[in-house]
């Protein structure tokens, strides 16, 4: 007899979550919306139809960003948890409840081993990190104490490859998207058997003001627009992990699974190069 802890061949090729490939009758919450991907993907769902709550820091870029009036505007600093307890009481009040959270802000400083700053490092760590535990925690009372509508919850975390392994000048940046990572792999046995989907995207370099920091060169740059866009298809195929673009995500999936001594030469050369 089959043991029913084991799962199935045919199991293996489900998706792992319900595939979202309609948008029309979706309320969604962007939380870093106002610029780079965040911006783009707002501009797509709103073409596909989806009713958009956006928040960033700053209410007036947001306004610049998204002149729309259906869109709802809110200026929400995720580092601080009193403004994310502050715009969910409102999202509440409103009756305006989201049924997919795509978690996109974040921030990035070229960080070195010998020259750093331990202030900007917890600055990165508090954004990027820790101000997720403080957004789900809230919208998980939001949907605990409102019921579900007909559509089905999903959570996206957008991450980085760069929390795959440790990569030069990725000190601060490096360690919270490799704990994000874990945290939406926690969140997916966690949460999937309660209805939530929940899906991890990890892109290479995209072409925004936070790479435009960057004085090397990045290999198969990707417009943001071309970012939402296979975001957006991930989501539409039910995927866990959305990793783009392939080209250059499966050669460092490939460098993840290398021992030590393999990984750190590699990686090393090429910095010199
Ligand atoms: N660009 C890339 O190559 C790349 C690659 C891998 C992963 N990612 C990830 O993708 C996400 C978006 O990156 P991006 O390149 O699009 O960056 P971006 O252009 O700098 O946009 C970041 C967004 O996050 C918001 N934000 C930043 N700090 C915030 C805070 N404390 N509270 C609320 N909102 C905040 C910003 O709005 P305000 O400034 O108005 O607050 C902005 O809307 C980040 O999580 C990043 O780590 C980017």
């Amino acid at each position: 007899m089959a043991n029913p802890s084991i799962p199935r061949l045919r199991d293996l090729f489900r998706p792992l979550n319900p595939p979202i490939k309609e948008w029309t009758g979706r309320t969604v919450w962007l939380v870093g919306g106002s610029e780079g991907i965040g911006l783009a993907l707002g501009r797509e769902l709103i073409a596909r139809g989806a009713q958009l709550i956006v928040s960033g820091r700053r209410q007036e870029r947001l306004l610049e960003a998204f002149p729309e009036p259906t869109v709802c505007k809110i200026a929400c600093d995720i580092a601080k948890p009193e403004d994310l307890e502050q715009t969910c009481a409102t999202l509440s009040k409103q009756k305006l409840i989201p049924d997919t959270v795509f978690w996109v802000a974040g921030v990035y400083s070229p960080m070195q081993s010998w020259d750093f700053d331990p202030f900007e490092a917890e600055q990165t760590l508090r954004i990027n990190l820790l101000a997720c535990y403080h957004g789900l925690r809230q919208v998980l009372n939001l949907w605990q104490t409102h019921e579900q509508s007909d559509v089905p919850r999903h959570w996206v975390w957008v991450s980085s490859v760069a929390g795959y392994r440790g990569l030069p000048l990725a000190m601060a940046y490096g360690a919270s998207k490799a704990g994000l990572n874990q945290l939406a792999e926690v969140n997916y046995l966690e949460l999937r058997p309660r209805g939530i989907g929940v899906s991890l995207v990890l892109p290479g370099f995209v072409k925004t003001r936070l790479t435009d920091q960057n004085d090397f060169a990045m290999p198969s740059l990707l417009s943001p627009e071309e970012a939402a866009h296979f975001t957006l298809k991930g989501l539409a195929r039910g995927d866990f992990e959305i990793h783009y673009p392939r080209r250059f995500t499966r050669l460092l999936k490939l460098l993840r699974c290398l021992p030590y001594g393999l990984y750190f030469r590699l990686v090393g050369r090429l910095r010199q190069d």
